[in-house]
C-alpha cells in the first residue's frame, strides 16, 4: 500500500504571485563559479560569446534565471570594483583571501557582469562592499552603473565603451556583516547602513531597491535591531540559511550517504519554515503592510568538498537528494510569498548546491537543475493555497518529516495551473488525492524527477543519468488530482 495524502486545492481563494525572483540565483568569486564556470574569456576554445561559454549558457538561459547576485558573498567585502573595469591585460590582481587564497585577476569585472546578465536576459543583483570599502567607493560605483549625466563616474564608463547606463535595481548593502562582512553587531551595522545607504542615490531615473545585510539563520536579535533601526531606509532585509546536515563545518559527502543522512539532510532543508515564520513576525512588527521583503540571498546545501577539488573551491556533487531539498525550498518560499521577495541559490556553477558543473569543455545539468526547470512555471504566477488534510509521515529511527510536499500556482497570461508535488520517502510511493475547489480541469500532463537511488547523480560520463521524464501517473477523477508519486521523487503537474 503506498502513503496515501489527500488535500484540497483552493483556487476561489488565491494567495500572493510567486515574485519571479523567488528563484534567483547566486554567482561569486568562488573557486570555478566565476572563472572556467561561467567565464571562459574571448581567447578561449570553448565557444564562448564576448568570454562568456556558450555552453553554460544556453543551459541557465532555459532556466528563465529573473535575477542574479553577484560578486559575492564573502567576496564582496573585499571587491574593489575599480580594479575590475577598463582593459583586461591593465587591471591590477588581488588575493581572493576567503576562497583558496588564489589570485583573481579582474578580468570579469562589472562590464562583464552586466554582459552575462544581458545574455541571460536577468536583472543584476549588486552587493557593494561594506567591510573594507568606503562610502565614496560604493557611490560611485552606483553613479558608474547608474547616471546618464556628464559626470566623472559616467564618463569614464564611457571610457570604457558604455555610452548608456545600465539599469540597476538590487543593490546589496554589504554581505554577512556579522561576519566575513566586518563582524559587526547589529546595532553598529544599522548605523553603517544607513550611512552608506544615504549615499547610493538614484540616477537618471534608476530606482535602487536597497537590501540591507540580514541575520545568520536564527538570529533574531540580528532582524529586531535592523528592522527598528533601519526598516525605514530598505527595501530589503536578508537572510542566509545553508542546509548543512550536521552543521557546520560541512563534514558530509555529497554522494555517500545512507537513508539517515537523507532523512536528516531534508529535516534540515525543511528548518527553512520556522525561520521564514521567525523572522517575518519580527518584520511585521515593524513593517505590518510587508513592504520590506525578506531576501533570502543565500541558500542551498553545503557538503564536504569533492575529494581531490582544490581547497576552500566548494565544489560538490548534486544528487537526487538536492533536487529534494530544492523542491521543499520552493514550497516553503511559495507559502511565504507575501514576505518573501527574491531568493538566490548558492551557487549557479561548480560552487555548493549547482545548477551545472563543468570540467574543461565538458558539463552537466544537475538534479537541482532539474527542479529549477520543472518549476519555472511557477515564476510570476499567484499561489493557489494547498491544504494538505491527511499527510503521511516519513519516520525514521524517531524522527518525522512530512512524507508529501506541495505547491500550486496559476499562471496569469494563460490562465493554466501548475501544482508540483514531492515524495520524500525513498522506500514507499505515495497516493496524492488533491481535491480542486473551484477549478474545472479536464486535462492534466506531467513530468517525473526521480532516479533509482537516492545516491543518483550526473557525471561527466553520464551526464543525463537523473533528468525529468514524461508522468502518466497522474490523471484527473471526478473533480480531484489524483497522482501515485513513485518513492523520492519530484512530479510537476500541468492542468487545463
Ligand atoms: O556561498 C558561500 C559563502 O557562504 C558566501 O560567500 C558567504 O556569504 C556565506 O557564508
Amino acid at each position: 500500500m503506498p502513503l496515501h495524502a489527500s488535500a484540497t486545492l483552493r483556487a476561489a481563494s488565491p494567495g500572493p504571485v510567486v515574485n519571479r525572483n523567488l528563484y534567483g540565483h547566486f554567482a561569486e568569486h568562488l573557486g570555478r563559479g566565476i572563472y572556467e564556470g561561467l567565464w571562459v574569456g574571448p581567447d578561449s576554445p570553448i565557444p564562448n560569446t564576448r568570454g562568456i561559454r556558450d555552453d553554460v549558457l544556453a543551459a541557465l538561459k532555459a532556466l528563465d534565471i529573473p535575477v542574479l547576485r553577484w560578486p559575492g558573498g564573502c567576496f564582496a567585502d573585499e571587491y574593489h570594483w575599480k580594479d575590475g573595469i577598463g582593459p583586461r591585460e591593465l587591471r591590477p590582481r588581488m588575493i581572493n583571501t576567503h576562497w583558496g587564497s588564489v589570485v583573481e585577476n579582474n578580468h570579469f569585472g562589472t562590464h562583464e557582469f552586466m554582459d552575462l546578465c544581458e545574455q541571460l536576459g536577468c536583472e543584476p543583483y549588486i552587493c557593494g562592499n561594506v567591510g573594507s570599502g568606503e562610502v565614496k567607493e560604493m557611490m560611485e560605483w552606483v553613479e558608474y552603473l547608474t547616471s546618464d549625466a556628464l559626470s566623472p563616474m559616467a564618463d569614464l564608463r564611457r571610457k570604457n565603451g558604455r555610452d548608456k547606463p545600465w539599469r540597476v535595481r538590487y543593490f546589496g548593502v554589504g554581505n554577512e556583516s556579522w561576519g566575513c562582512g566586518g563582524s559587526m553587531r547589529p546595532e553598529y551595522y544599522a548605523d553603517e547602513y544607513r550611512r552608506y545607504n544615504t549615499f547610493c542615490k538614484n540616477y537618471s531615473g534608476n530606482q535602487l531597491y536597497r537590501i540591507a545585510c540580514g541575520a545568520n539563520v536564527d538570529d533574531y536579535r540580528w532582524t529586531e535591531v535592523l528592522m527598528r533601526e533601519a526598516g525605514r531606509n530598505m527595501d530589503g532585509l536578508s537572510l542566509h540559511y545553508y542546509t548543512l546536515p550536521t552543521g557546520w563545518p560541512p563534514k558530509e559527502s555529497a554522494t555517500e550517504f545512507d537513508e539517515a543522512m537523507w532523512h536528516l539532510t531534508l529535516s534540515k532543508a525543511l528548518h527553512m519554515e520556522t525561520l521564514i515564520r521567525r523572522h517575518s513576525a519580527i518584520m511585521d512588527v515593524h513593517d505590518p503592510e510587508k513592504r520590506v521583503g525578506m531576501i533570502i540571498d543565500e541558500w542551498g546545501t553545503w557538503f564536504k568538498q569533492e575529494p581531490g577539488s582544490t581547497p576552500g573551491f566548494l565544489y560538490q556533487q548534486n544528487t537526487l537528494r538536492d533536487a529534494l531539498v530544492a523542491a521543499l525550498h520552493f514550497h516553503i518560499f511559495h507559502r511565504h510569498a507575501d514576505r518573501v521577495a527574491m531568493t538566490n541559490i548558492a551557487q549557479t556553477v561548480n560552487v555548493l548546491q549547482a545548477m551545472i558543473l563543468t570540467d574543461g569543455p565538458r558539463m552537466l545539468r544537475t538534479p537541482t537543475y532539474w527542479v529549477f526547470e520543472m518549476f519555472k512555471v511557477h515564476q510570476g504566477g499567484t499561489v493557489l493555497p494547498v491544504d494538505l488534510h491527511a499527510s503521511p509521515a516519513y519516520e525514521l529511527d524517531g524522527a518525522s518529516i512530512p512524507a508529501v510536499s506541495a505547491g500550486a500556482t496559476r499562471r496569469a497570461v494563460d490562465g493554466a495551473v501548475h501544482v508540483s508535488v514531492a515524495n520524500t520517502h525513498p522506500r514507499e510511493a505515495a497516493r496524492v488525492e488533491l481535491r480542486l475547489d473551484g477549478l474545472g480541469a479536464k486535462r492534466v500532463s506531467g513530468r517525473l524527477l526521480t532516479a533509482a537511488t537516492m545516491q543518483a547523480h550526473n557525471t561527466f560520463d553520464a551526464p543525463d543519468a537523473v533528468q525529468p521524464a514524461p508522468f502518466a501517473g497522474a490523471k484527473l477523477v471526478n473533480g480531484v488530482l489524483v497522482a501515485e508519486l513513485p518513492p523520492m521523487s519530484v512530479v510537476a503537474l500541468e492542468l487545463a
